[in-house]
């Protein structure tokens, strides 16, 4: 079965009368936050009347980059979140086709790469329309790799990625078929089908890893590319829904090194990489698993490191986000947070994420990115 991305999402099967509502009272908080004090009352009425009437309104680039930072300091899954005021815009909005809207995500992934130096970043697209008419990236990521089911129900490549490799394979796209396989990007448009972008090679840095100490790692032919950049993600912000809004920040080296490459629905590569450490993998109780984690996750921090992409470790990741939580207090604020997600995947324990409550998430924050239930 084609697993083709319904259009609808569960805003559009929410009644008509109660979304206006919600939208309005969004754009009414929106303009009421002391980051957008500086600007005068008028605005606040004016946009309120526009959504009234029309259902949605347009809001100035400034309102978006002031929006997009509140989402992203709002989000309680995120861990970086520190680094909320560094986020730049790209808008994109008056870009209609799907071939512009591809290249204008090649752009963000130039600026976003930036030499290594990874920059975070958020470009904004058309706004859905009052009609519910929408602009989107169907990829979950600007970059992913491709998996393939082989005969014997073995996957080479990221096996998360199986359904969506199949439906770009539909759509006509052919991937070499090797472990790395940059996907396509897929763009849906109100006026056109699906359609498929390969990305240009020079966009998509990637860093090799190899270990340290270990000679041959290097040989295991792994690597990983350099920016996550989320797409499937809507931005909302003041009762306006931007579906088409791939953002990224930097790299935390556990998301590749102790799930990517290591989860066994991902790469599964700690057997192997037990194997060549000549651990005893005959039980548990041996942590052969923990052991060949770590080094797999130090042969990912050192190999980013050396190329010159930022990346950053969990150790530091999270007494920076400690420190922010604090702020966020002390500036009278709070920090809704995902315990689980904040939590690095191994070590945790040793991280001072792990050692204390924060205050629970807030899924009606807003603005905020929001979890399409497509893709
Ligand atoms: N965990 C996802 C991945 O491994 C990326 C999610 C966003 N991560 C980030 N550091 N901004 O590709």
């Amino acid at each position: 079965m084609l697993p083709v991305p319904p259009l609808e999402t569960t805003a559009d099967t929410e009644p008509f009368d109660s979304r206006l509502a919600r939208r309005l009272r969004e754009c009414d908080d929106f303009f009421r936050q002391p980051e957008l004090a500086h600007l005068d009352a008028q605005r606040r009425r004016s946009a309120l009347e526009q959504l009234r009437r029309t259902g949605t309104y347009l809001q100035t680039a400034e309102e978006i980059l002031i929006g997009a930072r509140l989402a992203w300091r709002n989000h309680s899954r995120c861990v970086g979140r520190k680094h909320w005021r560094s986020l730049k815009l790209l808008d994109a909005r008056r870009v209609r086709s799907a071939r512009d809207l591809a290249e204008v995500c090649w752009q963000h992934l130039h600026m976003a790469t930036n030499g290594g130096a990874v920059q975070s970043m958020i470009t904004v697209g058309p706004p859905r329309q009052a009609d519910g008419r929408e602009s989107r990236v169907v990829s979950p990521q600007l970059l992913r790799y491709a998996g393939y089911r082989n005969g014997d129900g073995t996957v080479t490549g990221d096996a998360a990625h199986v359904a969506i490799t199949e439906f770009a394979r539909k759509l006509g796209w052919r991937g070499a078929g090797t472990p790395f396989d940059l996907l396509p990007v897929l763009i849906s448009t109100p006026d056109e089908p699906i359609r498929w972008f390969e990305v240009p090679r020079e966009l998509a840095r990637e860093v090799e890893i190899e270990h340290p100490d270990f000679d041959w790692f290097a040989g295991l032919d792994l690597k990983w590319h350099a920016v996550p950049a989320v797409s499937n993600m809507n931005l909302e912000i003041g009762g306006v829904t931007y579906p088409f809004a791939p953002f990224n920040g930097w790299y935390v080296g556990t998301e590749i090194g102790a799930r990517n490459l290591s989860d066994t629905n991902r790469y599964n590569m700690l057997p192997l990489i037990a194997d060549m450490m000549g651990l005893d993998t005959s039980h548990p109780r041996t942590l052969w698993r923990d052991q060949a984690s770590i080094e797999l996750n130090r042969a990912v921090l050192h190999s980013y490191r050396k190329a010159g992409v930022h990346i950053v470790d969990h150790h530091t990741v999270a007494k920076q986000f400690c420190e922010h939580a604090e702020k966020e207090k002390a500036a009278g604020r709070t920090c809704p947070t995902d315990w689980s997600w904040i939590n690095p995947p191994i070590s945790s324990g040793l991280t001072p994420t792990f050692h204390r409550y924060f205050d629970p998430p807030d899924d009606g924050l807003r603005p905020n990115f929001v979890r399409r239930d497509t893709t």
